[in-house]
């Protein structure tokens, strides 16, 4: 049976331990803070049920790294690598032989290398899989909005990182033109600058400029507070949220009903999984960076499969292709915690139609 562990952490803030501990319901956030800062790392739950090709089991732990977002960014690197690799430690002591790194836990450093140099097991950021269900879900999503691919404006936000690099690339290869966004102008040039294809590749610093005349946004950066200008987004644009913590605000759904927001990288699992905890997922349903890891151990292939900033494209497609032979498939849409229905993206169109 395929072994894996996967690193989580409260995502939302020192209240999301709530999900584990109820008591931290009713204290005040600057206190959890300090509480989850000094908390070692803990096992959370046990994984059950995944069944890959012919019915081959994985099973696997839920291993929490006590540290909130702004944490990970804030405290020093030392000591919010050695916080993850001894959470990785753990998993290997569960009986994991790949452990996959959640949300801020890949984005630390340099993402994912200190850490496999630590434990004796291998080690993955999942961010190839998330590249493959980003892309293929804001397709999805955008077809649904009556956008066609071959057409279609794309801009990436957080253009300069793991996984908005690659996703630039996938989109130069479909799409007319494409927008890079990002903060370092010298990356985004170089980034730029490399990428093949016919597509008219442009960027931009400025988040305002580069979403105007976009059909098609991903947005996966790695900021800590929302960072998507809800009024800079085209009539009938697409946005893939990606990022965790969100790069868009709630207040953008209530704000723009001509736009559709969805949560990038949610994945159907296989088999009759059960995750034994909550982490606000519809049941049977992961974030592709957990699906990855279940992949690689559905497939005993117990290699550190992406890590780093330099992700390669043709394992982009590896994973995809490992992943259909498994059984797992984008999840239905979901905007804001809540399932995106036909009428709801009616609404969107007729919003948009308007506007
Ligand atoms: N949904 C899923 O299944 C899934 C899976 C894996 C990861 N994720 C999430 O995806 C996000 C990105 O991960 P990654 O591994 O690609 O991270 P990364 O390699 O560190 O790249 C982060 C990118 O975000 C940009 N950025 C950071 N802070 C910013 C800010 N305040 N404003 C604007 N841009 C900012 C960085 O720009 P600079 O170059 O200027 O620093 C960089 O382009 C994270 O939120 C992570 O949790 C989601």
């Amino acid at each position: 049976m395929g072994e894996f562990g996967f690193i989580i952490h409260p995502v939302t803030g020192a209240r999301d331990m709530a999900r584990k501990y109820p008591l931290a319901r009713v204290l005040p956030e600057f206190v959890l803070e300090q509480i989850v800062k000094r908390m070692a790392p803990k096992p959370v739950s046990e994984i059950t049920g995944v069944r890959g090709a012919a019915g081959a089991p994985a099973h696997g732990w839920f291993v929490g790294c006590p540290l909130t977002p702004r944490q990970f960014v804030s405290l020093p690197t030392e000591f919010v690598l050695s916080k993850i690799i001894r959470a990785a430690e753990l998993a290997q002591e569960l009986g994991a032989k790949v452990v996959g790194l959640g949300a801020m836990t890949s984005v630390v450093g340099d993402a994912g290398f200190t850490v496999a140099r630590n434990v004796d097991i291998a080690v993955t950021t999942g961010n190839s899989y998330t590249v493959w269900t980003a892309v293929e879900g804001a397709k999805k999503a955008a077809a649904l909005m009556g956008a066609d691919i071959s057409k279609a404006r794309v801009a990436v936000m957080g253009a300069t990182g793991s996984i908005g690099q690659v996703c630039v690339r996938l989109m130069a290869e479909q799409a007319p033109s494409v927008m890079l966004i990002g903060r370092n102008e010298v990356r985004l040039a170089e980034i730029a600058a490399s990428v093949d294809g016919k597509a008219e590749i442009r960027y931009t610093t400025d988040p305002i400029i580069g979403l105007r005349d976009a059909d098609i946004v991903i947005t996966v950066t790695s900021a800590v507070d929302t960072v998507v200008p809800g009024d800079a987004l085209k009539p009938g644009a697409v946005v893939c949220d990606v990022a965790r913590p969100r790069d868009v605000s709630k207040k953008v759904a209530k704000e723009r009903p001509d736009v559709l927001v969805i949560e990038g990288g949610a994945v159907e699992v296989p088999g009759p999984v059960d995750f034994h905890f909550n982490f606000g997922f519809p049941p049977k349903t992961a974030y592709a960076c957990m699906a990855e890891t279940m992949i690689l151990a559905l497939e005993e292939r117990y290699e550190s499969f992406s890590l780093g900033r330099d992700l390669s494209i043709e394992r982009v497609r590896e994973i995809g292709a490992l992943a259909e032979k498994h059984g797992f498939k984008l999840a239905g849409f979901r905007s804001f915690e809540k399932q995106v229905t036909e009428e709801y993206i009616e609404r969107v169109r007729r919003a948009a139609g308007k506007a």
